[in-house]
């Protein structure tokens, strides 16, 4: 792959070179400026009051005392607040009402918004929200999860709760080699850089925000129904992001601004702490995950069973479909898989990076690891002998399909020829030292999208469109998707995202949105060409074309899309403190086209980062006794940080998408999927211990022990 930053001047073929970011300078200078810093006159501050229990009713909000207190304006709370719709249909389907707040007593869960307090500055704001008195009748909340769980249900999400083929318990019978394991990940959280923020305000009749989010559109959507209002009085504006993860959608801090703008009529600012986030903006639900596995002594699958089990809030439905992706992975007689859900006294899960993917992979992928050792088969040859030709369950072709090729460069240049199957044979002072891998697979799709594009008086070209660019690189690769499809240099396009008011266009999520924009971009520089081709002389405005992919993208046909990949760890684990160290990482994708190494490399690292802090860091700790979060920031939840991770390096193999008109699938999700499963694998390897629960911590691993010369068949218990 090419990796050179310089500045191209080729008037073609700006998709597949590096380019750094065109909003880079920006950045790193301060100019570019994020939704809680951009100024505006008159401008009022709103400080969320959260509950301080997990279940009860709201008896009353003690709001005199604070009106008192120096610039405080008002104190909004469910006996006052505006009145919002709570059953509109959203664009995730089903209503939330997680986000509908100030609108009853009732208290769900711990650090649930009840009133907004709203001062002339922040630290008024605090100040009186900190001395903001609410009385509760408290019940008793349930907020223990745990598989097999007497009040779960399947659940249908953004995939089907069930799919099913095969006569599950009759192969299992018929097989010779039987895998029968239980898999947990714990609550994580996405914490995002830069925390969510929005302004909200009345122009004229029209209601403008000024947000950090993951898509103007879908804020757009869901505020307009909340308020009743027609899309088009409502604009958004988002321009520089500072990371979302699936935690930057509509949230109640924007509610709540919108609510201030209102009652006030001037300029309202909610920011939200570290701490308040990891109640406000969604998380991912722990798991409970059984797979079982029946093989033919080959290797061969003939049965697949996984079974997860995801928590949700009392308010709304979401669910983490962790049992899915084995539907896209391994083929085998009977094939069954179910995401279910149970409801407690928590906040209302969301997407959070590869939604169903991340934990799922983890147990799917170590189980497959199990299934190996089991069969005395390498694990990439046992994936191979159970590569499917069409989707397993589905039946459809796949788009493409280079797992194959994944697994083959990855293998080359990790070294895994050299690797002595058995576990706990390594060693180097007082470390074992062991290797992993693990498979991975996102979905590859595209949705809707419109692009206005402008060819300029002055032999420069304008992109306008609804994109969101939250740290991936998407306003560079659209940059250099237009400098191509105008056979132009990237330096004579200008793009700009993150307004409403451009059009509808797909958010960034899914590992959607680069693909989507593209499509739309692409078709107005089709028509935009065709313009100029006429030789007409572009008068002073410019001319302008807009696009619209609705129907193309309705026409595709059904398939199997997806993005593949193959994840390779070394570990050492200490044997003395437990302590789990990655010491290089390696993935290798098939993941379409790529727009831009640079950036692409940097998303699929990200992810790969986020596998390490998976495997061993990340997990939200909930106190049974209050039903809150113990450690509610980065000192309490621990993130990977530089000195957790060594050597990452990720590449790609050639796999254009052949029904997308840039050749591109998406990456933004599939580097974290599969990269937990490969560092547990490989601390079995370096052990002998299987760990089937995350996070793979040190008093965890010195609980269990090290098998050290036996291959090992003991599991590291569930303990907290
Ligand atoms: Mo993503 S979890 O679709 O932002």
């Amino acid at each position: 792959m090419t990796t050179t930053t310089t500045e191209t001047t080729a008037v073609r073929g700006a998709v597949g070179t590096a380019h750094t970011r065109v909003e880079g300078l920006a950045k790193v200078t301060g100019a570019a400026r994020y939704a809680g810093e951009i100024p505006f006159a008159d401008l009022a501050h709103g400080w969320l009051v959260v509950s301080t229990i997990a279940r009860g009713r709201i008896r009353s909000v003690e709001s005199g005392p604070v009106l008192a207190m120096p610039g405080v304006l008002t104190v909004l709370h469910h006996g006052n607040a505006p009145r919002v719709d709570t059953e509109y249909v959203g664009m995730l389907g089903a209503p939330d009402p997680t986000c509908a707040v100030f609108q009853h007593d009732r208290v769900p869960s711990l650090g649930w918004p009840v009133a907004l307090v709203v001062a002339e500055t922040s630290e008024q704001a605090r100040a009186a929200a900190e001395a903001l008195v609410v009385h509760y009748d408290q019940e008793p909340h349930d907020i223990d999860f745990a598989g097999g769980h007497p009040d779960a249900y399947p659940l249908d999400g953004h995939l089907p709760a069930v799919a099913e083929k095969g006569d599950l318990e009759a192969e299992l019978t018929a097989s010779a080699v039987v895998l029968d394991a239980e898999y947990t990940t714990p609550e994580e959280h996405h914490n995002p850089m830069e925390p969510h923020a929005a302004t909200a305000r009345w122009d004229g009749g029209r209601l403008e925000v000024v947000d950090s989010n993951q898509g103007a559109t879908w804020v757009v959507g869901e505020l307009a129904k909340l308020f009743s209002l027609d899309p088009s009085a409502v604009r958004v504006r988002s321009e520089h992001v500072g990371g979302g993860f699936g935690s930057k959608g509509v949230r109640a801090h924007q509610v709540a601004a919108v609510m201030a703008a209102t009652v006030l009529q001037r300029p309202v600012r909610v920011v939200l702490t570290r701490r308040q986030m990891f109640s406000l903006t969604g998380y991912r639900s722990p798991t409970s995950q059984r797979v079982r596995l029946g093989a033919d002594a080959d290797g061969r699958l003939r049965a697949l069973e996984h079974r997860a089990l995801s928590l949700t809030s009392t308010v709304h439905e979401f669910i983490e479909p962790s049992a899915a992706v084995a539907r896209v992975m391994y083929d085998a007689d009977a094939h069954h898989t179910t995401n279910t859900v149970v409801r407690l006294d928590v906040p209302t899960p969301t997407f959070m990076r590869a939604p169903g993917e991340a934990p799922g992979s983890f147990a799917l992928e170590a189980a497959l690891d199990e299934l190996a050792e089991k069969c005395g088969i390498d694990p990439i040859e046992l994936r191979l002998r159970n590569e499917p030709e069409k989707g397993p369950v589905s039946g459809l072709p796949f788009s493409t399909r280079n797992l194959r090729a994944c697994f083959e460069e990855g293998a080359r240049r990790f070294g895994w020829a050299d690797r002595d199957p058995r576990p706990g044979l390594r060693r180097e002072g007082r470390w074992l030292l062991g290797t992993g891998t693990a498979a991975a697979s996102f979905g590859a799709g595209a949705a809707p999208s419109t692009a206005v594009l402008t060819a300029e008086a002055d032999g420069t070209f304008t992109v306008r469109i609804a994109a969101a660019d939250i740290g991936t690189g998407a306003r560079t690769a659209l940059t250099l998707v237009a400098a191509d499809a105008l056979e132009v240099a990237p330096a004579r396009v200008r793009v700009r995202i993150g307004d409403s008011d451009f059009g509808p266009a797909m958010i960034a999520g899914g590992s959607m949105g680069t693909r989507s924009w593209s499509w739309a971009v692409l078709a107005a520089a089709k028509e935009l060409r065709e313009r100029l081709a006429l030789g007409t002389d572009i008068p002073p405005e410019g001319i302008t074309v807009r696009s619209d992919t609705t129907a193309a993208i309705g026409a595709l046909a059904q398939k199997e899309r997806h993005s593949f990949g193959a994840q390779f760890a070394e570990v050492a684990v200490d044997v003395t403190t437990g302590e789990v160290r990655v010491r290089r990482m390696l993935g290798v994708f098939a993941a379409g086209r790529i727009v831009n190494p640079l950036t692409a490399r940097n998303q699929f690292v990200g992810g790969m980062i986020w596998g390490i802090s998976m495997a061993l860091h990340e997990e939200a700790v909930r106190d049974r006794a209050s039903g809150g979060h113990v450690g509610a920031d980065l000192a309490g939840y621990h993130v990977a940080t530089h000195a957790d991770v060594p050597l990452v390096e990720a590449d790609w193999v050639d796999d254009p998408d052949p029904d997308d008109p840039v050749g591109i699938k998406g990456i933004g999700e599939i580097g974290i999927v599969g990269a937990a499963a490969a560092i547990a694998n490989a601390v079995w390897h370096a052990t002998g211990v299987r760990h089937r629960h995350l996070p793979i911590r040190p008093d965890r691993v010195l609980q269990a022990g090290t098998g050290r010369g036996s291959v090992g068949e003991r599991d590291a218990g569930h303990r907290r």
